[in-house]
């Protein structure tokens, strides 16, 4: 952790989740005390289907909500698209750019996914831009280039602490239950603070919340957390379950 930056925890529950899923959310509420809501932020990322719905069973409760996703443009002709400031226009304040389901799967590049992250800003959300090598890249040894090269391609031009989130997520590390050594998250926090301070200036990159993501779980969320400049959790899985999630984020406060 890093003492002057207040943590957020934020949940992703990817293509998961009907109405009756909200109870989730609002189990979540329930659980976040005041010794909680003194110590961490909290972010509920569901479907853009439930959206509109999470932020209304969320308000007053002092947790965000955030897309998954967003588009480029803000309207138009792009159809199945969902624009940044459809997202905000449902009460979300955040918004995940270039998972990398999404870097795979669809093929975005680090230049798309700083376009969507610019986009987010535009629409006062918070980009919450995600990297990560493969267990190829790792094993080769240049995770920590691989990073920084897509730190370089995604990270909007003067982005501040205030506007910006960048999550790390080793890719072998999403949905496998393994995890990196806390040395291996150690080196590349380390490195991506570093990186961001010569693209945004070392006062700016000082203050931006660099999440840890890949399995995290409430057993080993105290661990991760403890690592210097890791300032909270993306979280997958254990976000689907009100228990998990309020468990990291108890270890986060
Ligand atoms: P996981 O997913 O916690 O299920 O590993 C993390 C993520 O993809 O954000």
């Amino acid at each position: 952790m890093t003492r002057t930056i207040r943590p957020l925890v934020a949940g992703n529950w990817k293509m998961n989740g009907l109405k009756a899923d909200l109870a989730i959310a609002t189990e979540v509420a329930k659980g976040y005390d005041t010794g909680m809501k003194a110590a961490v932020d909290l972010a509920i990322c569901p479907p853009a289907t439930l959206l509109y719905l999470a932020s209304a069973a969320l308000l007053g409760s002092r947790i965000a909500t955030g897309g998954q996703d967003c588009s480029t443009q803000d309207s138009g002709a792009f159809t199945g698209e969902t624009s940044a400031v459809m997202l905000a226009d449902t009460g979300a304040t955040f918004a995940i750019v270039g998972h990398s389901e999404r870097r795979t799967l669809h093929g975005e590049t680090s230049a798309t996914v700083k376009d969507k992250a610019q986009a987010a800003q535009k629409a006062l959300l918070v980009p919450i831009v995600c990297v990560g090598e493969t267990r190829d890249e790792r094993e080769a040894g240049k995770a920590v280039a691989i990073v920084k090269k897509q730190l370089r391609g995604s990270i909007p031009d003067g982005s501040t602490a205030a506007t910006l989130v960048v999550a790390y997520e080793p890719v072998w590390a999403i949905g496998t239950g393994l995890t990196p050594t806390a040395a291996d998250v150690a080196e590349m926090h380390e490195a991506i603070r570093n990186e961001l301070g010569r693209l945004l200036g070392k006062v700016t990159a000082a203050g931006v919340r660099l999440l840890y993501g890949g399995s995290v779980k409430p057993s080993n969320a105290a661990e991760l957390m403890n690592v210097a400049n890791v300032d909270g959790a993306l979280v997958g899985g254990a976000s689907l379950k009100a228990e998990d999630f309020l468990g990291i984020a108890r270890a986060c406060a």
